[in-house]
């Protein structure tokens, strides 16, 4: 089979992101023939507006975009920010979600996890970018779920906690699975 390419989303611009050390367990931990490219440019998206998307939209946009038509899939690694969807990634949402129904990740199979603080490791947060994504056009992977409450790091990289890197693993392996 031809190398499966995952692009990766980090909820978080925060430079000791324990998401982005998750996704850099995912990385870690892909097996034979896929790999995972990280879109590190989140930030610098500016807001969603209709009267400046179209062909001559900002460069950063036409990276992601981009970036997803290259992808086979993607996998979202968020924070829960107030109960919710950090507004980073919402509007990497609303960008990749236009042209309607024809947005770059359409049909394209997506799995998100990630870690918070609270005690259900943000799960709120990534229910609610399940359902955006699922709106959004990629084909939400929904029984692949992983919300780690981020006490069980204990101050530590991810990839020192063994459980996680198997969760982790399993996560990237039934996502692929799904490439069709
Ligand atoms: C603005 C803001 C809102 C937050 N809201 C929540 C929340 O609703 N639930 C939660 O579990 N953690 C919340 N947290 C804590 C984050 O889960 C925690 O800072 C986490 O480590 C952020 O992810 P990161 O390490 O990838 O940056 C919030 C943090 C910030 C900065």
């Amino acid at each position: 089979m031809a190398d499966v390419k995952v692009l990766v989303l980090v909820g978080s611009l925060r430079a000791a992101s324990l998401n982005r050390q998750l996704a850099e367990v995912a990385s870690e931990t892909a097996p034979a023939g896929v790999s995972l490219q990280l879109f590190d440019r989140l930030g610098e998206l500016p807001f969603y507006n209709e009267d400046v998307d179209g062909d001559n939209v900002d460069e950063v946009v036409q990276a992601l975009r981009l970036a997803a038509a290259e992808a086979d899939a993607a996998l979202v690694v968020t924070p829960e920010y107030n109960g919710s969807i950090p507004g980073v990634l919402k509007n990497a949402i609303d960008w990749l979600s236009r042209p309607y129904g024809a947005g770059a990740l359409n049909g394209k199979p997506l799995a998100v996890i990630g870690t918070a603080l609270g005690q259900y490791g943000g799960v709120w947060a990534h229910d609610e970018t399940r359902k955006s994504f699922g709106v959004a056009g990629p084909k939400v992977v929904e029984d692949v779920k992983l919300s780690l409450p981020a006490g069980i790091f204990d101050g530590k990289h991810p990839r020192e906690n063994a459980d996680v890197v198997q969760q982790v693993r399993e996560v990237v392996e039934k996502l692929t699975a799904e490439v069709g």
